[in-house]
């Protein structure tokens, strides 16, 4: 990951980030270009005629590189129209869209209006997250890719404030543990399984500090899942020869009382091939992406404990890979999941709310609980309601999705409420088990969270993110957001523990 530097003396490095915003006028029909250098003066007025010749537009995701005068190269990383105080996720998206530029360099110096500590934290979390490269199955191609901008320093007057310090110590968290989980999303699963996964978090869990850091981590292999009742990973699971497992990871703040207790669960399905609804091979690749909700949450638990948060985390992952053979779970074929209700099994790929459902009531076991929080990627329907970048929340509690889906706007993720309507809930019913997996092929998504919503306690608030979508991105990268893998859903889950600790 790049490096970072905080500062607030002369620049002497090579290259240096500024803004470059657009004011409208009514009497110019022709935008004029601004410059937002932040915390350091530079002669615009040359400038500005040099941007406005090369047809600089200063529009959001645009990055405009000229000569510099006393640096080699200046970056304009497009802000949008004029503000008097930018946006966070904006900066965060310009920086973020200048350092994917800045590939092959050895550092950069990131100069971009920041009043407020929040700011130059967002700022730092976009290089971070936009310098993001993913080349580790690259060998002969490797030299004609250039490697990830190699360290950044952000200019700031802030600087030598400690609150700043600590800004960007968490900004490197949410950078790594994001950059983590879209490498967990891109390797392929020739390279992660479900056993991999476990093993992946075990080694992580333990370099963050272990037991000494308030973290801990539980295996439960197939024979255990299979005896103990877990009918829903297990049939899942089965066709593979890759078996499943459940994973958990808890986090019991040190030497403090938790203020607040959570649970998280996410979809690990570490490939999704439809099992004996076997998907149309066109874009069956992009299933490789199955695991995101899991690998979001297990990466968020070690952030927070990295953190100290003083909020208790328990974090489940359901990992099994969906697949075909003779002992694949076929439609018809009836289920008893953990906790003991029955469900009929009518389509093998609706396979993520089966190992949800399982992980869901174990979760809840023996615990008091202040919220439940799921992440999946669980239906096509998601996409086709909100699109590739929004992901929906669903919920049984609505204090509790106001006050979460505040918290997705606050740390720039595009998250939209989405109801649980009851009348569709009678699609579920089946005639020879206590529900069957499918229901009413319109409003899916919402079919989806209410089979899910069975399986967690009426009084327990519970938040249910569906990012099918989001989690992937299988068109052009844009601001910090790279191909393939996002990490979304983390900085959100981070971010509830953040404002919980503070509550
Ligand atoms: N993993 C898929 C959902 C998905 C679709 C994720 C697109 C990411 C991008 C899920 O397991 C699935 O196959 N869902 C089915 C459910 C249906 C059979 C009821 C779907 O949404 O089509
Ligand atoms: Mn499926
Ligand atoms: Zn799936």
């Amino acid at each position: 990951m790049t490096t970072l530097r905080l500062s607030d003396g002369i620049i002497n490095d090579e290259i240096l980030v500024v803004g470059l915003s657009y004011k409208k006028s009514l009497k110019d029909s022709k935008a004029n270009l601004v410059i937002e250098s932040g915390d350091i003066a530079l002669d615009t007025k040359k400038l500005l005629q040099s941007l406005a010749d090369m047809g600089a537009t200063g529009k959001c995701d645009e990055v405009v590189k000229i000569p510099g005068l006393t640096t080699r190269l200046l970056v304009f990383t497009g802000l949008g129209e004029k503000k008097p105080s930018v946006d966070d996720e904006v900066l965060r998206r310009a920086a973020g869209a200048a350092a994917r530029t800045l590939a092959g360099n050895s550092s950069a110096t990131f100069s971009l209006p920041a009043k407020e500590i929040s700011t130059l934290e967002a700022i730092a979390q976009g290089v971070l997250l936009g310098s993001y490269l993913f080349s580790q199955f690259r060998v002969d191609s490797a030299v004609a890719h250039q490697p990830s901008l190699k360290a950044a320093t952000i200019h700031s007057n802030l600087a030598s404030k400690v609150e700043a310090k600590d800004a960007i110590k968490r900004a490197v968290i949410i950078g790594e543990y994001t950059n983590l989980v879209r490498d967990l999303i891109n390797t392929p699963p020739s390279h992660l399984n479900p056993d991999s996964f476990c093993k992946e978090f075990t080694a992580l869990v333990k370099k963050a500090g272990g037991a000494s850091a308030g973290l801990k981590v539980t295996v439960m292999n197939e024979a255990q899942l299979k005896s103990k009742g877990y009918g829903g990973i297990t049939a899942v699971g089965q066709g593979s020869a890759n078996p499943p497992r459940l994973l958990q990871i808890s986090y019991t703040p040190i030497k403090v009382k938790a203020k607040k207790s959570y649970a998280f669960v996410g979809k690990g399905i570490t490939f999704d091939s439809g099992g004996l609804a076997l998907k149309p091979a066109v874009g069956m690749e992009a299933m490789k992406c199955d695991m995101s909700g899991a690998a979001a949450v297990c990466a968020a638990t070690i952030a927070i404990a990295l953190m100290k948060l003083p909020i208790a985390i328990d974090c489940y992952a359901p990992l099994a890979e969906n697949m075909i053979s003779d002992n694949a779970t076929r439609p018809s074929d009836i289920i008893t999941m953990y906790g003991g209700k029955t469900i009929e099994v009518l389509n093998p790929d609706a396979e993520g709310r089966l190992v949800l459902g399982d992980a869901l009531v174990k979760a809840q076991e023996n615990k008091k609980l202040d919220g439940i929080i799921d992440v999946a990627t669980l239906t096509g329907a998601q996409v086709i309601a909100l699109g590739t970048r929004t992901s929906a929340i669903m919920t049984n509690n609505q204090d509790f999705s106001d006050q979460f889906f505040a918290i997705t706007k606050s740390v720039g993720e595009a998250f939209w409420p989405m109801p649980l309507p009851v009348e569709l809930r009678a699609s579920l019913d089946s005639p020879v088990a206590d529900m069957a997996n499918v229901g009413e092929r319109m409003g899916n998504m919402m079919v989806a969270g209410l089979f899910l919503k069975e399986f967690i306690a009426p009084e327990l608030p519970w938040l249910h993110l569906d990012i099918a979508g989001p989690a992937y991105n299988q068109g052009e990268p844009y601001g910090y957001t790279p191909v393939g893998g996002t990490g979304i859903a983390l900085r959100s889950l981070v971010a509830l523990a953040q404002s919980a600790a503070i509550s």
